[in-house]
């Protein structure tokens, strides 16, 4: 069985994380490829960077840095990832969840998800912003597996309302509000690291997915279990394999997040003082 990540251990990493602030964080920031621009407004920020942190992961992926923000945004105090622990990078998937278990200790209530991804929907376009509905977890692994600490969550969570419907409301309106167009999908999410075939892209599209990525669901999982509310946006960076005549890369995942931030920033400064 894989390492197992206890109560104590969250406490350990909460306690220090508390140690280097002096506010208390109740909105939880998990940015994907290319979306951590977001960091730069945070103020009165303190940068506290993953391996000081007792039993945090650190990240290797290129175009995410390792450290936790916490500071104000639009006058709510939030704890921001900047990058995140991916299943690709052989971590397990109770690990790249750890940070939100932290979070929770934290005194974080909402976790507020991006990604970049990839449209299986072929009515989406890069460049657009899709409020995750519903998730598919496809990664083959889940967080919770093993033994359940009743103090961590309910060893059967319900998944019904797993990015809260409350949420997504107020998220249609805010977009809406700032002219901002905003789609509404589903989200498969699968191990990686490589981009699906068409044939695969054909299959995800069958199961309902509208569009999909690497990340988010086994945060999302654990978010759930600890009770957290949740909010994800993914932007699509590209169409997935099948659907234009064009080979996929990371550099035009990249290109797009670049694209597009203003407009996902826009959308985020208006978020948050409403979650
Ligand atoms: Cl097409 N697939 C996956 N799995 N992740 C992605 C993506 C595609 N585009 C961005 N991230």
């Amino acid at each position: 069985m894989s390492k197992v990540l206890t109560h104590d251990m969250i406490q350990e990493a909460a306690k220090y994380i508390e140690s280097q602030i002096t506010t208390k964080p109740d909105i939880g920031l998990i940015l994907g490829s290319g979306l951590g621009i977001l960091a730069e407004l945070i103020q009165n920020g303190v940068t506290i960077p993953y391996g000081d942190i007792p039993h945090f992961p650190v990240s290797t992926v290129e175009g995410h840095a390792g450290e936790l923000l916490i500071g104000e945004i639009e006058g709510r105090t939030v704890v921001m990832m900047k990058g995140r622990f991916h299943m690709y990078e052989g971590y397990g998937a109770q690990v790249t969840a750890f940070p939100v278990r932290v979070m929770k200790a934290l005194g974080v209530t909402t976790l507020l998800v991006t990604n970049a991804a990839g449209g299986v929907n072929t009515a989406y376009q890069p460049g657009d912003l899709m409020l995750i509905q519903d998730h598919l977890n496809l990664t083959g692994s889940n967080p919770l597996t093993g033994p359940n600490d009743s103090k961590l969550g309910a060893r059967f969570p319900d998944m019904s309302d797993a990015y809260t419907r409350r949420l997504r409301t107020i998220a249609q309106e805010t977009a809406a509000a700032h002219q901002i167009p905003l789609q509404e999908g589903v989200y498969a999410g699968l191990l990686g690291p490589n981009y699906e075939t068409p044939a695969e892209i054909r299959m995800l599209r069958v199961l309902g997915a509208d569009a999909v990525g690497m990340s988010t669901v086994s945060e999302v999982i654990v978010a759930r279990h600890a009770g957290l509310q949740v909010l994800g946006i993914s932007c699509i960076s590209n169409m997935a394999a099948g659907i234009l005549d064009q080979p996929l890369s990371h550099e035009e995942v990249m290109e797009t997040t670049e694209r597009v931030k203003d407009k996902f920033l826009r959308l985020v400064l208006a978020l948050i003082p409403q979650i």
